[in-house]
C-alpha cells in the first residue's frame, strides 16, 4: 500500500519504535494521528515531524488502557478527519520475572498495555476502516517472545502471543475489505524499554542486564523501515533480528535442538539473575 497522504495512527509515539515509525510514516508523506501517556515525549515527536516538514493531524496523550479515552479519541478523528487507513499499534511494556516473585498489579500492567491497548484500539478503529471500503493497513508490533517461549517473559509472553493469534485472524478476516495485518517480531532494540522494564530479580544483576541487552540491540529505526515496508508490501510476519529467525526455524523445523537451546538459555538466565531482590523501574 502506498503511504502517501495515507492516515496513520501510531501509539507509543513518544519513545522508540513508536516514535521511529511515526517519523518514518511522516517521512513517506503520510498524515500522522499519534498516541502515548507520555505528554512531553509526544510532544517532542510532534515538533521532530514538523520540523522535517511532516504533518501531524492531531497528537493525544492518553493512556491506551482506558476505553473511554480511546473512544473518545476515536470519535474525534471520525468525525473531523473520516477513517483511518494505517493503525500501528506500537504501545507496550515488559516486565521479567520468575513466577512465584509476580505481584498480581504486574500481571495486570502488561496484560492491560500490550493487549487491551491493541484490542482497544483496533475495536474503535478497525469498524470504521471496514466501513469505508478504503481498505487499509493494520500493524501490531509482537515481539521474539510472541513465538518463542523465551525464559523470564512469562506474562510479556503471553500477550505478545496473542497479539500473533489475532494478526493472524485478523489476517484473513479482513483480506476481503482489501485490509492488510503485519505482525512485527522484534529482538532486542535499544529504546526506552530497557530503562522502564520491571525486572524482579538481584538489583545489580538488573543493571547489568540492561547494559548486556543495549549492547546487542538494534536501532530502533532499522525496525521502523521494517515496519513501513510491511505496510507498502503487505508482508504479514516480520521477524526483525537474524538470531531470532534462526531460533523460530529450530522451533518449526528441528524441536529437540529448539528445546536444547531453550533449556540452555534458561538455565543462564537463571543464573544471572539471580533474584536477591527486587529491582522496581527507574
Ligand atoms: N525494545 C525491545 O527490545 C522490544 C523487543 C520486542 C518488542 N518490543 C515491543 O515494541 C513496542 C515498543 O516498545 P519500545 O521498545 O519502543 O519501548 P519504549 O518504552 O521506548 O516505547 C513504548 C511506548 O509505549 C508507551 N506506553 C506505555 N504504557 C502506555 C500506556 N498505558 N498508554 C499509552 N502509551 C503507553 C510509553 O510511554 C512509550 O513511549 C512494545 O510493544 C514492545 O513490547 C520491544
Amino acid at each position: 500500500m502506498e503511504i502517501r497522504g495515507k492516515k496513520a495512527l501510531v501509539t507509543g509515539a513518544a519513545s522508540g519504535i513508536g516514535r521511529a515509525t511515526a517519523l518514518a510514516m511522516a517521512e513517506r508523506g503520510a498524515r500522522l494521528f499519534i498516541t502515548d501517556i507520555n505528554e512531553p515525549g509526544l510532544a517532542h515527536t510532534r515538533s521532530t515531524i514538523e520540523e522535517r516538514g511532516g504533518e501531524v493531524c492531531l497528537a493525544r496523550a492518553l493512556d491506551i488502557t482506558d476505553y473511554a479515552a480511546v473512544r473518545r479519541l476515536a470519535e474525534e478523528i471520525h468525525s473531523r478527519f473520516g477513517s483511518l487507513d494505517i493503525l500501528a499499534n506500537v504501545a507496550g511494556v515488559a516486565l521479567f520475572s520468575q513466577v512465584e516473585d509476580m505481584t498480581h498489579e504486574q500481571w495486570e500492567r502488561v496484560v492491560n498495555v500490550n493487549l487491551w491497548g491493541p484490542y482497544h484500539t483496533i475495536e474503535c478503529f478497525v469498524p470504521e476502516m471496514v466501513r469505508a471500503g478504503k481498505g487499509g493497513h493494520i500493524v501490531n508490533v509482537s515481539s521474539a517472545a510472541g513465538i518463542i517461549g523465551l525464559p523470564w517473559h512469562l506474562v510479556y509472553a503471553g500477550t505478545k502471543h496473542a497479539l500473533v493469534g489475532t494478526s493472524e485472524v485478523l489476517r484473513y478476516d479482513l483480506r476481503k475489505h482489501a485490509i492488510g495485518v503485519s505482525v512485527i517480531l522484534p529482538g532486542a532494540v535499544n529504546t526506552g524499554i530497557i530503562d522502564t522494564v520491571e525486572i524482579n530479580a538481584d538489583l545489580e544483576a538488573c543493571s547489568k542486564g540492561r547494559e548486556l541487552f543495549r549492547r546487542h540491540a538494534d536501532p530502533p529505526e532499522k525496525v521502523a523501515e521494517l515496519i513501513v515496508k510491511a505496510v507498502e508490501r503487505n508482508r504479514f510476519m516480520v521477524i526483525t533480528a537474524a538470531d531470532v529467525k534462526l531460533l523460530y526455524f529450530f522451533k518449526r523445523m528441528f524441536p529437540p535442538v529448539y528445546d536444547i537451546v531453550m533449556r540452555l538459555m534458561t538455565r543462564s538466565l537463571d543464573g544471572f539473575l539471580t533474584r536477591k531482590s527486587v529491582c522496581t523501574r527507574v
